[in-house]
């Protein structure tokens, strides 16, 4: 048996030896009763008993063993033409000082704080000032409209908001500070305090009483100690995309989920304490939270939080200009952003400028790495691209080539095999365990590894309902795929209504919301179509009511505006066809997926339920007119 087969097979078979192992690798204030509490299935808890704190961990204890003068902390942004470094000592400080600033305001811990800050190094900064305090944060993605926040604000019942004035996206400015009112404006539940960072380019006003400036804030504030929490208490709530437009609360506990990515840096990634790893993602996402922020830290490694875009900031030169200059030995990336690399230089002509014998590694996750974008990538960079899959709730990787372990042979498509720690099975509709090679719907055998989420944010009923309910035993993943003979698996995409475009995850129910509230929608379905950029862009098809027979043009324009007040610019909502009528099942059920296939020219069967299959024909028509179903030409 290879290393991955031992070190796997150990993983599952004695769980609590395995993770009890990596747990000595984090510092505890009191060691865990038992490693893993398995007594209320499907709620496992990890470490329960135990005591640790995660700032702790990513900061105080690097600074104790020495690493106090290592750069901790990168911020690159091309945006506006700044490079700062922070060491460990000097971001210890600063997030000490930050911490002691919220505690003046009141929080505690147990008291939530949403974070809504654009790619600047306050964010890591108000994240782990939040860890430090036992403050649980939610980082909220610039990119969503203020109504989306203020669901978020609804839920999570923030004591404070942290925010800065605004954020730059390539040559435009987002200011975040009137958005951020909007939405304390509709929400029925008030923060106590906003707490603002004024940056040089965009200064916003301030309201009496409520906001606090956090250079004030910083100024006068005593840096406060880290609070012992316990490992099972919740360090973030990261809300995702479910199939409706009301997003769940994925929770984080602190142990499991600091013992997870500390060894997931080096088992998975490959990586060691000192070397510079990168995630080139938004902490707005997991991918920033686990990648950006928190596992880089754990582990001792300096983290970059890169304030620009793969292509435009200011050429598609720039991940290879961060690479080479703060030598990088492993990126991770979405593939969406080396497909708008290859788009700009096909043949790679700005990556000869520059050195890149540092970078060992790239990892890529957040949707399908098409084979495209994997041979371009191989065969311009020259090392191993790894596709890898996770999702918002596992927090850190499901399936990947774990480099740290025993390195793979790839197999383009595939994320390679299932990460130790995941049990990884095939089932069919009705649940029956399905052979290598057949597809069917990806479910993981119960229990998770730490790291992955315990519930939803206070709604136990919504998390059993939507991952444990449908195979008792099983978390189901909602996407399908299969496990191929010798062990590798492929994810085929989501079985759901949830979309990825540009590796952002959507759902296209939340969009039909806003959709049918226009007064002139019947009904619509939204649908992912194939997009070469950013993998999917979502597609409206509405019936109008009867009698609406002009206007079609201006009815549109208001639909893709409404989107994008109410979800925001990154739901990409550009697209919507009138049609007369939507393919059904005869139980009444929209074909959504068949509409896909439709749009992306891809064979479909017609399915044996539907009402009306001549409807299909004028669907398509409609596609070809936005330009999809194009196969078919
Ligand atoms: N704050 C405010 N607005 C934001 C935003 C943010 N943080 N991020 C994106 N937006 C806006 C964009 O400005 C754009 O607005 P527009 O419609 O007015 O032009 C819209 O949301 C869509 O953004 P995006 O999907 O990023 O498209 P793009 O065409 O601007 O850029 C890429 C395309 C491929 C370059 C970009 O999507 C990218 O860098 N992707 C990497 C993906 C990634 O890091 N994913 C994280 C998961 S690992
Ligand atoms: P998110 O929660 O935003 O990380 O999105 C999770 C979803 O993205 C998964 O359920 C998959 O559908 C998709 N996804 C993420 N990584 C991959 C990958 N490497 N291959 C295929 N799909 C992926």
């Amino acid at each position: 048996m290879g290393k991955y087969d031992d070190t796997y097979k150990r993983s599952l078979e004695d769980p609590e030896g395995f993770w009890g192992e990596a747990a000595e690798d984090i510092s505890w204030y009191r060691k865990w009763d038992k490693v893993l509490d398995d007594s209320k299935p499907p709620f496992y808890r990890w470490f329960t008993g135990g005591q640790m704190n995660t700032c702790y961990n990513c900061l105080d204890r690097h600074v104790e063993g020495g690493r106090g003068d290592q750069v901790a902390l990168i911020y690159d942004s091309p945006v506006t033409n700044t490079i700062a470094k922070y060491t460990y000592s000097e971001l210890t400080d600063i997030v000490a000082r930050f911490a002691g600033g919220l505690k003046g305001l009141g929080l505690e811990k147990g008291d939530r704080a949403i974070i809504y800050m654009p790619m600047i190094p306050e964010a890591a900064i108000a994240m782990l000032a939040c860890a430090r305090l036992g403050v649980i944060h939610s980082v909220v993605f610039g990119g969503f409209a203020p109504h989306e926040l203020a669901v978020r604000i609804e839920d999570a019942k923030p004591k404070v908001i942290i925010s800065a004035s605004g954020g730059i996206e390539g040559k435009k400015i987002i200011e975040y500070k009137p958005m951020l009112d909007k939405a304390v404006e509709e929400s029925s539940y008030k923060p106590e305090h906003v707490v603002v960072y004024q940056r040089e380019h965009i200064k916003e006003p301030m309201m009496k009483f409520r906001d606090v400036d956090w250079a004030g804030l910083v100024k006068d504030a005593e840096p406060a100690d880290c609070v012992p929490v316990l490992a099972t208490d919740p360090l973030y709530i990261l809300y995702t995309s479910g199939t409706t437009g009301l997003p769940k609360g994925v929770m984080r506990d602190n142990g499991g989920h600091a013992v997870a990515l500390n060894w997931s840096m080096k088992n998975i990634y490959g990586v060691d304490a000192g070397e510079v790893y990168w995630a080139a993602s938004d902490v707005g996402w997991v991918v920033g939270h686990s990648y950006i922020v928190y596992a880089p830290l754990l582990k001792g490694c300096t983290t970059i939080i890169f304030e620009g875009k793969p292509i435009g900031t200011p050429d598609p030169g720039a991940f290879w200009r961060v690479i080479s200059q703060h030598g990088v030995g492993t990126l991770f990336t979405a593939p969406t952003a080396f497909r708008a690399i290859k788009k700009e230089d096909p043949n790679g002509e700005y990556m000869k400028d520059y050195d890149l014998e540092n970078f060992k590694y790239l990892f890529l996750a957040g949707e399908r790495l098409d084979p495209d974008t994997y041979h371009w990538a191989t065969d311009k960079l020259k090392i191993p691209v790894i596709d890898h899959w996770w999702q918002t709730e596992s927090g850190w990787p499901i399936a990947a080539n774990s480099v740290g372990i025993e390195e793979f042979k790839i197999k383009p498509g595939s994320p390679t095999k299932a990460v130790p720690g995941y049990d990884i099975r095939i089932l069919s509709q009705e649940g029956k365990e399905l052979e290598r090679g057949e597809e069917g719907l990806v479910v993981l055998k119960l229990p998770l590894p730490p790291g992955t989420l315990p519930t939803l944010w206070q709604n136990d009923k919504r998390f059993t309902e939507s991952y444990m309910d449908a195979y008792p035993g099983y978390y189901f993943t909602s996407d399908g795929g299969f496990v191929d003979k010798d062990g590798y698996v492929y994810i085929m995409g989501r079985v759901d209504d949830v979309i990825n475009v540009a590796g952002h995850r959507l759902s296209t129910g939340g969009m039909e919301e806003v959709v049918s509230d226009h007064q002139d929608v019947a009904e619509c379905a939204v649908f992912g179509a194939g997009d070469q950029l950013k993998g999917q862009v979502p597609v409206g098809l509405v019936v109008l009511k009867a009698g609406v027979e002009t206007g079609h043009d201006d009815i549109k324009k208001a639909l893709v505006k409404m989107v994008r007040e109410k979800i925001g610019p990154i739901a990409c909502f550009k697209e919507v066809a009138v049609v007369k009528r939507l393919p059904k099942t005869r139980s009444g059920k929209i074909l959504r997926g068949t509409i896909s296939k439709i749009a992306d020219g891809a064979e479909y069967k017609v399915p044996s339920t539907i009402d009306d299959p001549a409807i299909l024909d004028e669907i398509e028509e409609s596609l070809k007119e936005l330009g999809y179903a194009k196969k078919y030409d």
